[in-house]
């Protein structure tokens, strides 16, 4: 078996392919003749990555400055030939402080070192640059999702990648191209939603935004799949633990986001910390090198996750040792190993090496891919951060994009007899947690891990609260908090201040968190806030409940009642000054749902459902469905063309609508296309999403909005597991309009 694998590596090893690039095979040339140079150690050290952590003397805190361990600093690249550090430890730096801590690893790297090989930095800029102050930070993911704005997601990626260089870091883990369709999972707002198609355009468009057309730009940065794949649906919902699918469910959900993420240029790619139907993926062959590289073709680098090529040994026990945790994650196809903390991987690698069970072609390829990307962003010329580009961060025009993001993202989903948006002449009771936290408003990944340290967060941002009281005046508004996440402060004041006011704006969910943290055995929102929110409801007094959270918490005694709910998700920044301008009226709410939200603990089906799972008893009754979001005026829907009504198997098939604003203000609408395929060999969806485009109509306005279907997109996993496309009736449905048409 070992052998086959060997055989299989060495006959794929970095052979230049026809249709390259000039620039690509000049990189290639130049990646062949410096590895031609390098020792074994030198080799593996590329693939070596540890946590600034490790090189560190003091711990960066709220109140204490992080201060580099120079000679820790110079063992590691000296040493052991680092190829790459990441994180902070464990606060956010400003970008001057950046520069310094880069600058000082580069002098090493590029003056010091035999063969002055630059070291790649990476961070975790999820939301914007996460770990640099001042920084933009957008909403999160999910939000994205829900703006079904494909200029947004490319622009958002675009910004993220300028203050990310600014920083002097080239390398953003990101973007996460995993489906949520896990709701109690607690990484589900890194995603862009339960569906496949959402994910993979606006997954597209991000790393177009982001890598740009030249790496080696100042407005660039590389990017990384994460996590391949099968992490965001674990069974019993917790982070880290094990997915079961099918090749079936593999290839037809989660592959094709990370297939469209590889074509659309992503030069690296994030391991799944967990395990897929019993095979930790680190260890996973068939997963990293068959299917990522013979299949998807993949050519870029392959990092582990956080120390989990030494949990295939401590925790997973798949391998008997440390030092087979090495040989198995690299023979499955692993290029980096984020170690992060010591120089193990390097030292047992070396061994492998040498003892010949590791063979020296498949560290060549490791370390070319490694060395291709430096190339690519352009290290090997200018490895230093620069200094004129400090002000490119938070630009007012990037600070006006986030803004406009966060009004795009916000979902009302609720609005009785047109309660919202509320005129500014009213007085409000403003309550619950999520009302003054900038860190609720963010959640993970800001400023530090968990997003958590209220106190880091900048001043001049605004709470909900605080955009209220700057709209309303002080005076019209009352806040009392209410609850914390799940303990009652003063219920009681929040219910006798209600009596005063015209309405109550109940902002509830969650506090921030990322990964393992965020854990839950319960998507039931906390029973405290379900008190407040009951007992304010039963004050008479319209209530406005506003969700702040990073998952769909069940809220269903609750919903019925409000007068109003928007579905905030994690907004971002510009997110407490966004919600107040959608309450009273000087925005017009754009988002729809990009998840299902569940009207139950249990109540886990998706948009696009199996006829099972609505036949006899079953049925989908969310409280409230994918797609769904309202808006101050309306749209209405006429005019569903097909271009054709039959179409042979290799044909585009063109679809247009035309979309008008009956309402009196403008407003934004997402036209979501679907298609139904109404017999299959395997039991078909309901519908599923094959195109979306967001427009802006001014009233009266009508515009019409063309789609293309491609072929590839009336294709399905077949019982053999292949794509195929079986002849047959399709249904086109946009709004409130169906089409039908046949494919020969
Ligand atoms: C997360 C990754 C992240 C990495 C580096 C891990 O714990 O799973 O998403 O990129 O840490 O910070």
């Amino acid at each position: 078996m070992k052998s086959v694998i060997i055989l299989l590596i060495l006959t794929g090893v970095m052979m230049a392919s026809p249709g390259k690039s000039e620039k690509s095979l000049a990189i290639e040339k130049k990646v062949k003749e410096l590895v031609a140079k390098m020792t074994i150690e030198e080799k593996v050290g590329q693939m070596t990555q540890v946590t600034i952590q490790t090189v560190s003397k003091t711990q960066g805190t709220k109140s204490q400055s992080h201060v580099l361990d120079e000679a820790k600093l110079e063992e590691a690249i000296l040493k052991y030939h680092v190829g790459s550090l990441l994180n902070v430890y464990d606060v956010a730096h400003t970008p001057e402080y950046w520069h310094e801590v880069i600058t000082k690893i580069q002098d090493i790297a590029t003056k010091k070192s035999r063969l002055k090989i630059p070291v790649m930095y990476g961070i975790d800029a999820i939301h914007g640059a996460t770990y640099t102050v001042g920084a933009t930070l957008f909403p999160q993911a999910i939000n994205m999702g829900a703006s079904f704005n494909k200029e947004l997601a490319k622009r958002s990626g675009e910004i993220t990648s300028i203050e990310t260089r600014a920083s002097g870091i080239p390398w953003n883990f990101y973007p996460v191209l995993d489906l949520g369709r896990q709701p109690v999972w607690p990484r589900l707002w890194e995603t862009f939603g339960e569906d496949v198609y959402l994910t993979s355009v606006l997954g597209s468009e991000y790393i177009k935004g982001a890598q740009g057309d030249d790496l080696s730009k100042d407005n660039s940065a590389a990017t990384c799949l994460k996590h391949y794949i099968g992490y965001s649906f674990p069974f019993n919902g917790k982070d880290r633990t094990p997915a079961f699918m099918s090749e079936r469910t593999l290839r037809e959900y989660f592959l094709p986001p990370f297939e469209a993420g590889v074509k659309a240029g992503a030069l690296t790619v994030m391991v799944n910390s967990a395990e897929v139907d019993g095979i930790p993926t680190h260890s996973d062959y068939r997963l990293l090198t068959e299917i990522l590289r013979n299949e998807l073709k993949f050519k870029g680098l392959v990092v582990s996750d956080w120390e989990d090529i030494k949990r295939l040994y401590t925790r997973d026990r798949v391998a008997e040792s440390p030092k087979e945790a090495v040989r198995m994650a690299v023979m499955a196809g692993v290029d980096m190993s984020m170690v992060p903390y010591d120089y193990s991987f390097y030292e047992l690698l070396v061994e492998l090496v040498k003892e010949k069970s590791v063979p020296m072609k498949r560290i060549d390829e490791a370390v070319s891919r490694i060395l291709m990307v430096k190339y690519e962003l352009g290290l090997f010329e200018n490895a230093y951060p620069k200094k004129e580009l400090i002000a490119k961060i938070a630009t007012e025009e990037h600070t006006k994009v986030n803004l406009e993001a966060a009004h795009e993202t916000i979902t009302l989903v609720k609005n009785d007899k047109n309660i919202l948006p509320l005129s500014k002449d009213k007085k409000v009771l403003v309550t619950g947690p999520t009302a003054n936290l900038l860190s609720a408003l963010n959640g993970g990944w800001t400023l530090t891990w968990q997003g958590d340290e209220e106190a880091l967060y900048p001043k001049n941002k605004k709470t909900i609260l605080k955009a209220i009281e700057d709209k309303l005046g002080k005076d019209n508004v009352v806040y009392v908090e209410g609850t914390t996440f799940n303990k009652d402060v003063n219920i009681k004041e929040a219910v006798s201040a209600a009596e005063n006011v015209d309405a109550v704006i109940l902002c509830i969910g969650e506090k921030a968190y990322c990964e393992t943290p965020g854990n839950i055995d319960d998507l039931n929102l906390d029973h405290a806030q379900i008190e407040l929110a009951t007992h304010l409801i039963k004050t008479g007094k319209p209530v406005i409940t506003v969700l702040v959270e990073g998952r769909p918490r069940v809220i269903k005694s609750i919903a019925e009642k409000s007068k109003a709910v928007l579905v905030a998700f994690l907004p971002g920044m510009e997110g407490g000054v966004a919600t107040a301008d959608i309450l009273f009226g000087d925005a017009n709410p754009s988002g729809k749902l990009p998840v299902t939200y569940p009207k139950g603990p249990n109540d886990i089906v998706h948009y696009d459902y199996k006829p099972l799972e609505f036949f006899d008893a079953n049925a989908y009754t969310p409280q409230w469905s994918f797609g769904h979001g309202l808006s101050y005026t309306t749209f209405e829907y006429s005019d569903l063309k097909l271009a054709k009504n039959v179409i042979s198997k290799n044909e585009d098939l063109t679809v247009t609508v035309k979309v008008t604003n009956t309402g009196k203000r403008e407003g934004k609408e997402a036209v979501l296309l679907f298609l139904t395929d109404l017999y299959g060999s395997v039991s078909r969806p309901n519908k599923q999403l094959q195109g979306f485009e967001k427009i802006n109509l001014k009233p009266a306005e009508t515009k019409e909005v063309s789609f293309t279907i491609k072929p590839e997109q009336l294709s399905f996993i077949g019982r053999d597991n292949k794509r195929i496309t079986e002849a047959g009736d399709f249904v086109i449905t946009v709004g409130n309009l169906k089409s039908e048409f046949k494919l020969k």
